[in-house]
């Protein structure tokens, strides 16, 4: 936002209040820093504190419902209130704690937030982030350098065993994937046991490698408690995982602080939101994912699900996901960036929008729009890579279709 407030941690929220925005924006700044209900006899005569309180630092009033006032108020927190040892629960108690439950607050959603370099300088930011990635795939060169990625989870999400599943990691790398990862849900399962399916993928995917020379690799979902996670991520790397992967609103943003923080991971991580539209998709109330993506850019996610650009199966909204990507790409300090991931219901005739709203920095993703391919995974990749390589060339999918069979089988199943 702005210069002057350069030591302050800024937050933008909608409001509905019974009685009016500007209220709504004093409440929050007392209960969220120095105050609570009612006025206190321990702060009299105490400028110490009276320093810390949190500043109303714009407001707008969008429209008097009557019984009450909607609107919007940006808030700047000291940076002072923030134990930043505790990392980001302390910054959230505050930015988005007991706010959510007020109860003259009809409604409370967290638009936005900006952090100054005083906080942002406590979080060590993706490791590799999306140069980093390009690099260990080898997408930095070729014939199309820094193209998108193309991406697939393996379907059906639960029942293949750890050999099934790697057969099928196996024919999708051939196809041409950059990238494989596990379904949110599937994790240790007794049928497809973490430690069996890492060393059977890793094995298929050497295969690919001698074969065609490209190097593909598989996320691996290490989510559980915390001690239970801290196995598998052994586990995983011990075997030899080049990517693990966290489904992060489950295990919360510590766990993938520690995971991005400890030496011992030196592999990009996979960042899934799943549970995330539970607070982020009413449009009135609970946390926009523009702020969740900021934190985890700032924690150390390599990539993260930021929807697919208004053409996948999950709810979806266009600009909210240009700022999305923004939030992940552009200049934030230091930090490196976070590679933007569009999941969710694609298939190859989506590539062509998928590259004009995520442009190169994408990675697109397709469960069922490969493995639903009428002649099997390897042909449902080719056609994922085929629809790409037309829409870097600038040729029409129709046009490319007529000589290459796999775009044409998957433009007829599912349409153009
Ligand atoms: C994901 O985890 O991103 C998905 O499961 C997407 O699967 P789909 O392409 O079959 O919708
Ligand atoms: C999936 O798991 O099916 C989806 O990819 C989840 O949606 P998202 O990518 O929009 O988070
Ligand atoms: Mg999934």
């Amino acid at each position: 936002m702005n210069e002057e407030f350069k030591e302050l941690l800024i937050a933008k929220y909608y409001v509905e209040h019974v009685k009016s925005v500007e209220i709504a924006a004093e409440e929050i700044c007392d209960e969220e820093s120095v105050g609570t209900w009612t006025d206190l006899t321990t702060t009299v005569g105490k400028p110490h504190i009276a320093r810390l309180r949190a500043e109303v630092l714009d407001k707008q009033v969008f429209d008097d419902h009557g019984d009450y006032q909607s609107g919007e108020v940006t808030i700047g927190f000291q940076t002072e209130t923030f134990d930043l040892e505790a990392g980001i629960t302390s910054i959230l108690s505050m930015v988005a704690g007991n706010l959510f439950g007020l109860g003259a607050l009809r409604n409370i959603r967290w638009l936005d937030v900006e952090f100054p370099r005083s906080i942002i300088e406590n979080f060590p930011g993706p490791k590799f982030g999306i140069e980093g990635v390009r690099k260990i795939i080898g997408t930095d060169k070729g014939e199309f350098p820094n193209r998108p990625h193309i991406g697939t989870i393996v379907k059906p999400k639960m029942g293949l065993t750890a050999q099934e599943w790697a057969d099928v990691t196996y024919e999708a790398a051939i196809g041409g994937v950059d990238f494989i990862k596990d379904d949110e849900n599937l994790s240790d399962q007794h049928f497809c046991p973490l430690e069996d399916r890492v060393i059977h993928v890793l094995e298929r995917l050497d295969q690919v490698k001698e074969e065609t020379g490209r190097t593909v690799i598989h996320a691996v979902n290490v989510t559980a408690t915390h001690d239970v996670m801290w196995k598998r991520i052994k586990t995983a790397l011990d075997n030899g995982a080049k990517c693990l992967m966290i489904d992060v609103i489950l295990t919360g943003y510590q766990e993938l602080a520690q995971m991005a923080r400890d030496p011992s991971v030196k592999v990009p991580i996979h960042v899934h939101r799943t549970m995330h539209a539970a607070f982020t998709r009413n449009q009135k109330h609970g946390i926009s994912m523009l702020p969740v993506a900021k934190i985890v850019r700032m924690l150390g996610g390599d990539q993260l699900h930021i929807g697919s650009y208004g053409q996948g199966k999950m709810d979806t909204d266009l600009e909210l996901e240009l700022q999305l990507k923004q939030s992940l790409i552009e200049p934030m300090y230091e930090l490196k960036t976070t590679f933007p991931v569009a999941s969710g219901g694609l298939y190859p005739a989506k590539i062509p929008n998928l590259v004009k709203y995520g442009g190169n920095n994408v990675i697109i993703q397709a469960g069922g729009g490969i493995h639903g391919h009428p002649d099997g995974t390897r042909k449902g990749a080719m056609a994922m890579r085929q629809a790409l390589d037309a829409t870097l060339k600038g040729v029409s999918l129709d046009e490319y279709a007529k000589d290459h069979q796999e775009l044409a089988k998957a433009l007829e199943k599912w349409g153009k």
